[in-house]
């Protein structure tokens, strides 16, 4: 079967890593190891963008070379992955020659086959966006904010046929209802697309932005930063090589709501048809961080970096944390005190608890080793169909990228494990020399110790430290197959598991 090969946007080389950034990376490795749990073998890509006006100035205020720069915050953003326990296959970096190789064939060959031409153009230029504006991107006659200093400007430049394949867009769109994820973005798309749909300047003159890549057909220019940008999703699939469609057309674009349209839903799916290559399967566009309502950036100041969050608590607390919060495609208010409240309550007090007391049981009346397990009663009977459904559920809502509710649904499981030990009280029935009560205690323990198994099972992809943990200390390897470890079987009776851990520590 062929891999399933996910991307996130390649990031940009102008500051440092932020929440928005390490959000969209835990969420494709997420996908990623849930592929693979799942029993698809998963290839997944991140990298960095580097050319563009902005890493050019920001390279000149410096005072040093924009490679020289580029190295460094990959540097930087690379470091992060490490930290977050991001499991990436490839990191592409734009400046790869294997990259500009790519880009440059691409644009040769779209210009032979005349789907780039040259043409004068006057208009007005944004120097931030890097890009030309229309009377329409004004609000309430002004150019907004974002684009800051915009000029007019009359120039040579090359443009790519984006118009030529609207009608066509429109229809691939309308056929396949499922291409953009969450549906309300599909419908926002096929909105835009309803304006006539402009050709698309895909040049800048060198004397004005020269940190980029030539066009190979006139080398007064360099490329406009998102043609060459999007590329990378083949580049790193080895396009032009033998192998290319092992990997390609892609299965998912993990992207940002910013960028989705134009950028990854109307240029790049017509660039690829443009180059008769197959489309990717589908888009998934998230939501923003915001703080007090606004976007997170690098600049928005906060008192302290969600990032620095990941040094004290750990990168699972973290990668829980985002994947929780964030209901995937909407927005999500980041505060330390709802980090701190699900660090103690879902993470602290649920699983962290569980954890200790129950393998502080099995050590104290049983020497650790796992008891049997007979008849369930109501309790047990009761626990078990709350597997059931939970099982299926959180699933269903993985394969949907739900992981929020996925994770509601499990941290609900943990919940129940917890309400059977205090409906049991296997600490008071330790006390009896009933044999009845013994009896309980055993069953009750082994339900516990089966449950705690299977439930751990199911965090594998969003906190595979801990898990690897919990794992340990029932003596089991991390969980490879969900296939395999998903069944309500009893696996660990009589088996010796390990003295109690604390995996959440109080702060
Ligand atoms: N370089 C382009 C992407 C090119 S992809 C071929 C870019 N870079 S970026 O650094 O600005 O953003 C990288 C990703 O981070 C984008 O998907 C963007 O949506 C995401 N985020 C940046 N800030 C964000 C939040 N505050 N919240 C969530 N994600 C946001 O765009």
């Amino acid at each position: 079967m062929k891999p399933y090969y996910l991307t996130t946007a390649i990031d940009y080389a102008n500051g440092s890593p932020h929440l928005g950034h390490a959000y969209e990376k835990i969420l494709a490795d997420v996908i990623s190891r849930t592929k693979k749990v799942m029993g698809q073998s998963a290839h997944f890509v991140t990298g960095l963008d580097e050319h563009g006006q902005k890493v050019q100035q920001g390279a000149a205020k410096e005072g040093i070379q924009p490679q020289v720069r580029c190295d460094r915050i990959a540097n930087e953003f690379q470091k992060m992955l490490v930290t977050l326990g991001i499991g990436h296959d490839d990191y592409i970096r734009t400046t790869e020659t294997r990259h500009k190789q790519v880009v440059t064939a691409l644009l040769q060959d779209l210009f032979e086959r005349g789907e780039i031409y040259q043409a004068e153009y006057s208009g007005f230029y944004s120097m931030r966006a890097e890009q030309f504006l229309q009377e329409k991107d004004k609000v309430d006659g002004k150019w907004p904010e974002i684009f800051g200093e915009v000029t007019e400007i009359t120039e040579k430049n090359y443009f790519f046929k984006l118009g030529k394949y609207q009608e066509w867009l429109l229809q691939f769109l309308e056929e396949n209802p499922n291409f953009i994820l969450p549906a309300h973005r599909q419908s926002q798309v096929i909105e835009f697309l309803k304006e006539p749909l402009n050709d698309l300047c895909i040049s800048r003159p060198k004397d004005r932005l020269s940190w980029g890549i030539p066009l190979p057909f006139d080398q007064e220019y360099v490329t406009y930063v998102w043609f060459d940008a999007l590329v990378n999703y083949i580049t790193a699939a080895g396009y032009g090589q033998e192998d290319f469609t092992k990997l390609w057309p892609a299965d998912l674009h993990v992207i940002g709501k910013d960028i989705l349209a134009p950028p990854h839903a109307v240029y790049w799916p017509i660039m690829l048809k443009a180059c008769n290559i197959d489309l990717p399967k589908q888009i998934l566009a998230h939501g923003w961080w915001t703080s007090s309502g606004e976007k997170m950036s690098k600049s928005t100041g906060e008192s302290i970096s969600p990032l620095e969050l990941v040094n004290d608590y750990g990168a699972d607390a973290f990668r829980f944390f985002v994947m929780r919060e964030m209901k995937v495609g909407h927005d999500a208010e980041f505060s330390l005190e709802r980090f701190e409240s699900r660090y103690r309550a879902d993470l602290g007090n649920d699983l962290g608890n569980l954890v200790s007391r129950l393998l502080h049981m099995c050590s104290n009346y049983f020497d650790s080793v796992v008891p049997e397990n007979y008849e369930p009663e109501q309790p047990e009977i009761e626990l078990q169909e709350k597997w059931k459904v939970t099982h299926k559920t959180s699933l269903e809502f993985f394969e949907e990228f739900q992981f929020s509710l996925g994770l509601d649904q499990i941290s609900g499981f943990i919940r129940a494990i917890n309400k059977y030990a205090d409906e049991r009280v296997p600490w008071k029935l330790a006390k009896s020399s009933d044999a009845a009560d013994q009896r309980n205690l055993q069953n009750c323990l082994s339900n516990m110790v089966e449950a705690l198994r299977l439930a751990n099972s199911l965090l594998v992809a969003v906190m595979p430290e801990i898990h690897s943990k919990i794992n340990e200390r029932l003596g089991l390897p991390p969980c490879k197959s969900w296939q395999a470890d998903l069944s309500w079987d009893n696996r660990l009776n009589g088996k010796m598991i390990k003295e109690k851990i604390i995996l959440f520590p109080r702060k």
